[in-house]
């Protein structure tokens, strides 16, 4: 999935601008309108109260601004950020390494924090408490527990599987925040930012059509619209009109609606190989040789949200939309044998 282009993860062409891009204020951020309102308040409530801000876990699909949230929270509240990730610790020892270095009101980010192991976990749950680190000392019967101070700091956590949390990891976090997609009208403000940054010529109906396409998430709008950027360099005179922009998203094999070739790949298993299903992700995943947990995390999210697919007790289900979409013909009993059942 690395090499997709359409992919949310991050890709090393994004790294172009990518500090530029990135908005360094809440006023900069576009869109998630509740996460952001929430999260502005507790912070300044913080400074006020000369305390650090309560912990936050951010969770939601990859691309929809965790990280960027994160360095605005660290600059809000005037502490450095420091950024991990669940995987990268491996031994108790190094999350106590960087516990102990951080400052009051530092902000540590842990991305991918469901992934922490149970060992490394342990060590979180008093430091997030009581800003305290356990350590024992010795082994067996002399074996000593001691206490040491911490800073105090807030800890940010970001999942894309918030499921996948510890009852006990996810009660410690004050702030609860789920990142949504983004609407085609942000991410079009997003687009027009972005363009003005790397000053750009592009029309409004030009950054809509790529906001149509960029899967509500944008880093893909960002990804996109460099593309657009070469193709019209390179085709046209540079300037990014609406053709300019469809004839360069056709020829990433982006369509209509935002689905790349995994996406159609997903919906035609469904609907052609599995009749519309109901189907189990993992007989979907094994069907079209991509990751369980990518179909789950990157795919099924997205083409849940634009109402192609429904999840049911017996399986992934395609919708009349995502028949319309293949250009098939939805099987007439369709309709009583599926979709009235499951509910
Ligand atoms: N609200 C926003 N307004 C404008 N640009 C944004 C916004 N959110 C994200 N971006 C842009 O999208 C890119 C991706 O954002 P970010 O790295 O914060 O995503 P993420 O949720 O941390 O992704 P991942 O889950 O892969 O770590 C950023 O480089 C930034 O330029
Ligand atoms: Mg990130």
């Amino acid at each position: 999935m690395e090499d997709r282009f359409i992919t949310a993860s991050s890709l090393d062409g994004d790294l172009e601008n990518e500090y530029s891009l990135r908005p360094q204020s809440f006023n900069e951020y576009i869109g998630q309108k509740k996460v952001k309102e929430k999260l502005d308040i507790f912070v300044k409530a913080a400074i006020k109260m000369e305390e650090p801000l309560d912990h936050v876990l951010l969770y939601g699909p990859p691309g929809l601004g965790k990280t960027t949230l994160a360095n605005i929270i660290a600059k809000e509240m005037g502490g450095s950020l420091k950024i991990t990730s669940g995987p990268a610790i491996e031994r108790a020892g190094d999350l106590a390494a960087i516990l102990t270095s951080l400052n009051t009101y530092d902000v540590l980010f842990i991305d991918e924090i469901h992934r922490l192991n149970r060992a490394v976990e342990e060590i979180l749950y008093p430091a997030m408490e009581d800003f305290a680190l356990d350590i024992v000392i010795g082994k067996g019967a002399a074996a000593k527990s001691i206490r040491l101070d911490l800073s105090k700091f807030t800890l940010i956590g970001a999942t894309t599987r918030v499921g996948l949390l510890t009852s006990p990891l996810r009660d410690r976090f004050g702030v609860l925040c789920p990142m949504e997609f983004y609407e085609v009208d942000e991410l079009t403000d997003i687009i027009l930012r972005s363009s003005k940054i790397l000053n750009l010529k592009i029309d409004k109906e030009a950054a809509i059509e790529i906001a149509r396409r960029s899967r509500g998430t944008p880093r893909i709008a960002n990804r996109i619209l460099k593309r657009v950027r070469d193709y019209s360099l390179v085709k046209g005179n540079g300037f990014i009109d609406l053709e300019i922009a469809k004839l360069a998203l056709n020829l990433l094999d982006v369509d209509q609606e935002g689905f790349d070739t995994i996406d159609n790949k997903i919906l035609k298993a469904i609907v052609e190989n599995f009749k519309g299903g109901p189907v189990g992700l993992e007989t979907l995943a094994y069907f079209i040789g991509e990751e369980l947990d990518t179909i789950e995390d990157v795919y099924e999210p997205y083409l849940m949200q634009k109402g192609f697919v429904i999840r049911t007790p017996r399986g992934r289900l395609a919708t009349e939309k995502a028949f319309r979409h293949l250009k098939k013909d939805m099987p007439k009993d369709y309709r009583n044998s599926n979709q009235v059942s499951m509910f």
